[in-house]
């Protein structure tokens, strides 16, 4: 066998055919409806006690921080009230000790100390007042000054959360390496309090927010449409999505016993966080290679995310990893040069280190998959390239970069596929296509655009991702080539800024109106 047919077979370990996608988005469907009814499903179908989204007139200044992923931000945001915001931000990366440290304090102790630097380098004024008044003991002359006085915050927590009101949640369990024991079962929101208010900051957490939250607010407040956006998807480390749902199908709601139930219900929707990370965790449609089976096995949380596993950044890498180690196992084939048998019993060569992060679980980051897909350069010398540069490979043929390269775009495009099976359930589930039954053909107008708003690295970076999620979305019988057409997706930056601001904002008046009502 050649090199290339021996690639194309590994590459056709990734085939996910149109029926594939048919039988995954009527599962998704029914794995949406369990998750509105009950606990305890794969989908958290979590209810956000968020019942509208914004149109682009909000107005004032908030603080949002973001806990999701390798960095920890914390940014002001002025939001303009004409679908315009002005946004000072700091990052700082996250420890990889704290990731895992053995108390939920040490991280949440982290956390509020960054929020101090950002409110000295960037609001000093009012952050001195605040200190002052508080050593001096000032006695609260004026509650309605102090109110101004403090920061609203929206607190983007990336992980699944049980949420029982707009600023209250338990952590159900850690995700994307993360893995701090002690904290699950706690309301996170309550952690930062303490640990901003040991340091007597101005601030309020006012609000807890999922990243895909945050996603489809920022989305409805920079290009409000006729109809306001439907869902905001992240496609990046993990993915997610976030969607409008009518408030009477979300039948749990009412049984959750922890649940405050303070929230604005003239709406009759409620953006629900589907959590679909965890979609088919039974493994009853999704695609399964060897490579994902030994993936998921060494993995911190084997058996869950499991559509994640297949989809998100954090784990394309990985796969890409695995499936070039299983092609350096077919002894009938010859890739990166000649054979030496002695490194880990592969048919290795000289030409790769043997400390080559090839070997090493995590060596391969997703960038790379990227990176391969888009090499159109003569010679695939972008390829070559990095694969000496990140992998030690010394020397690599033409060959090789063609094999790597099929693979590469065999994992992305599946990647790809499965998201859209999970933004063609949310648009199926909607019903939003329905307005157009009968003028088929017709013109389109802004009301029948059903609007998506994702972020993430992969929907940014990952050449034709967004084609190729759109031929599998041409393919679902309930959207076809007509319904796909009106379906817009558009990037939305900052969710977890902007959008975070904005449930703050939503928030902040409610609880103005509770504070009024119990006058
Ligand atoms: C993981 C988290 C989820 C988050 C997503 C994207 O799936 O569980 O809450 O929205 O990553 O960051």
């Amino acid at each position: 066998m050649s090199l290339k047919e021996a690639a194309e077979r590994v590459a056709g370990e990734f085939e996910f055919d149109g029926e594939g996608v048919r039988k995954a988005v009527k599962e998704f469907l029914k794995e949406m409806d369990d998750g509105l009814q009950k606990d305890g499903t794969y989908m958290s179908q979590i209810p956000t006690y968020v019942t509208a989204v914004p149109n682009g007139t909000e107005k004032g200044l908030y603080m949002a921080v973001d806990l999701g992923g390798t960095n920890f931000r914390v940014c002001s945001i002025n939001l303009h009230g004409d679908t315009t915001f002005s946004l000072t931000q700091s990052k700082t990366k996250i420890p990889k000790e704290l990731m895992t440290a053995p108390t939920a304090q040490e991280l949440f102790a982290f956390l509020a100390k960054q929020i101090e630097g950002f409110l000295k380098e960037h609001h000093n004024e009012h952050y001195e007042g605040h200190i002052r008044r508080h050593k001096h003991k000032t006695p609260n002359a004026n509650p309605a000054t102090d109110e101004t006085e403090i920061f609203n915050l929206g607190f983007t927590f990336s992980f699944p959360v049980n949420q029982i009101g707009i600023n209250r949640g338990l952590l159900m369990r850690w995700t994307k390496g993360f893995d701090i024991a002690d904290a699950v079962g706690k309301d996170v929101c309550a952690l930062l309090q303490t640990e901003i208010d040991r340091l007597h900051l101005p601030v309020r957490v006012a609000a807890l927010v999922n990243d895909t939250v945050g996603t489809l607010m920022a989305r409805s407040y920079t290009s409000p449409g006729k109809t306001g956006t439907l869902l905001g998807a992240i496609f990046g480390t993990g993915t997610n999505g976030a969607y409008v749902e009518k408030l009477s199908n979300v039948t749990k709601l009412t049984s959750n016993k922890e649940a405050d139930g303070t929230y604005d219900n003239s709406t009759g929707e409620m953006i629900v966080n589907t959590e679909w990370g965890s979609f088919d965790n039974g493994l009853e449609v999704l695609p399964n290679t060897p490579y994902d089976v030994d993936l998921d096995k060494e993995s911190v949380n084997p058996g869950i995310q499991m559509f994640e596993k297949r989809v998100s950044g954090m784990f394309l890498g990985e796969i890409l990893r695995r499936a070039i180690v299983g092609l350096l196992k077919d002894k009938s084939v010859s890739l990166f040069g000649d054979s030496d048998s002695s490194v880990n019993d592969l048919h290795t060569t000289t030409n790769i280190a043997k400390d080559s992060a090839l070997f090493k679980q995590w060596g391969l980051d997703t960038s790379f998959l990227s990176l391969a897909s888009g090499d159109n350069s003569a010679g695939l010398k972008i390829i070559r390239q990095s694969l000496s540069k990140e992998l030690s490979i010394s020397s690599s043929s033409l060959e090789d970069a063609e094999a790597v390269k099929l693979i590469a775009a065999a994992v992305g495009r599946r990647a790809a596929r499965l998201a859209a099976v999970a933004i063609g359930a949310t648009v199926v589930q909607s019903g939003r296509l329905n307005s157009m039954e009968g003028k088929e053909g017709g013109e389109l107008d802004e009301r029948d655009v059903v609007d998506v708003g994702v972020d993430g690295s992969l929907v940014e970076f990952y050449p034709d991702f967004e084609a190729m999620m759109r031929g599998a979305l041409r393919e679902v019988p309930e959207i076809g080539e007509a319904g796909e057409k009106r379906i817009r997706i558009g990037i939305a930056k900052d969710g977890s800024g902007v959008g975070a601001a904005l449930i703050a904002l939503v928030a902040s008046k409610e609880l103005k109106v509770v504070e009024e009502e119990s006058d």
